[in-house]
């Protein structure tokens, strides 16, 4: 009930501020030349489906609408991001939206935004060691980790089964947060040999330590990284199944911590003989992986509703434009300052309930996919 009631509180103030902001309204999220923009929107690249996915969720939701925004992609470098703040920064925006490329490197592109006064939303990576950040909108990411590592525990077939940890790039907060919240439900379940470690020395000396610091999460990543590019996951899959002993084969478990890097792995682990089965994580119900899913070569994937995130972000830039402060629901410390954050919940999806989560709700349509 009080959900409804926020929904439609927050639709009326959408609605209000389409009526209210004339400027150049460009619907489609891409300003026109020279005309001043009320929100930036800056993504980290257009070469990895999720962010595309968010770029084509902002559209469908600004569609029919006056907003004046604008959306930038900074193509992995911090250097192109810098340079599109203050491209945005330029047009007039008054509140900035951006997912950074590396958390640390980004705050010299906020700083520069608060120093223009501007309203400055991390939105799902936290910008990192700087006061420059007002709000953060993110998924609960300590959660997507929890349902991987679950996940393996639930679908593992005996008791001491290989486990091969991949992890994103250190570069991102969101890389720590998945590992813990992966780690602190594994680790019982590797002191235990339930499970055991195939391709981490630093992970097998910190076997029996279940809260990690940072820097020994760092120590693991260091060896474990995928730094989110599929290519780079391959690779060290195969330099991993190169190196395994035979009993590091067989029936084997991998968390793959999205589903770029899960799909490459999963293909690298499908085309070796003497790996006879693997259960395999992802994450952000890609449509790729989610076909991978149906064709039985991805075993789940977590399900982030960006639809959620992007109406999180939008409905907190039309509360600060209407001199409101958004509601948040907890806070993350971001190495300088405890930044007030909202969070939303994520999915476990797999064969099982996939068309329910994502075809019935409308996320994708059925003709997406084959063998459904
Ligand atoms: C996001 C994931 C995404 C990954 C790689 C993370 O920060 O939360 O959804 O798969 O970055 O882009």
């Amino acid at each position: 009930m009080r959900k409804q009631f926020k929904g439609i509180v927050l639709l009326v103030a959408v609605m209000v501020f389409s009526i209210v902001a004339t400027a150049c309204g460009n619907g489609g999220g891409t300003s026109g030349s020279g005309g001043s923009v009320s929100v930036g929107i800056v993504l980290p690249t257009k070469d990895e489906p999720r962010w595309v996915q968010d770029e084509q969720r902002f559209k469908d939701a600004l569609a029919g609408t006056d907003y004046t925004t604008e959306i930038l992609f900074s193509q992995g470098s911090s250097a192109k991001e810098k340079e599109n703040v203050e491209t945005l920064l330029n047009k007039g925006i008054k509140i900035l939206i951006i997912c950074p490329q590396d958390g640390d490197a980004a705050a010299a592109a906020v700083e520069a935004a608060k120093k223009d006064g501007v309203t400055v939303i991390a939105y799902d990576r936290l910008i990192t060691n700087t006061d420059a950040v007002d709000y953060y909108v993110t998924f609960d990411s300590l959660a997507v980790g929890a349902a991987q590592g679950q996940y393996l525990i639930d679908n593992a077939k005996a008791s001491g089964q290989p486990l091969y940890l991949y992890a994103g790039a250190a570069t991102d907060n969101n890389a720590f947060l998945f590992f813990q919240g992966a780690w602190e439900v594994l680790q019982p379940k590797i002191a235990d040999g339930t499970f055991k470690i195939a391709n981490s020395t630093e992970a097998e000396k910190l076997k029996d330590t279940k809260d990690l610091s940072r820097d020994q999460m760092s120590s693991i990543i260091g060896q474990v990284t995928t730094n989110w590019d599929p290519n780079e996951a391959k690779n060290k899959a195969q330099t991993h199944l190169t190196a395994a002993a035979a009993d590091m084969k067989g029936d084997v478990s991998i968390l793959a911590p999205n589903d770029g890097t899960a799909r490459s792995i999963a293909d690298v682990f499908g085309s070796d003989s003497e790996v006879t089965s693997y259960v395999i994580t992802g994450q952000d119900a890609e449509q790729a992986s989610i076909q991978y899913i149906i064709d039985g070569k991805q075993s789940m994937t977590v399900f982030k509703d960006v639809r959620t995130l992007v109406k999180d972000a939008m409905g907190m830039a039309v509360e600060v434009l209407d001199g409101k402060t958004p509601e948040t629901t907890g806070s993350y410390n971001n190495g300088s300052v405890d930044v007030k954050a909202k969070q939303t919940d994520v999915i476990v999806v797999d064969k099982e309930n996939l068309q329910k989560e994502l075809i019935d709700s409308d996320y994708y349509k059925a003709e997406d996919f084959t063998g459904l």
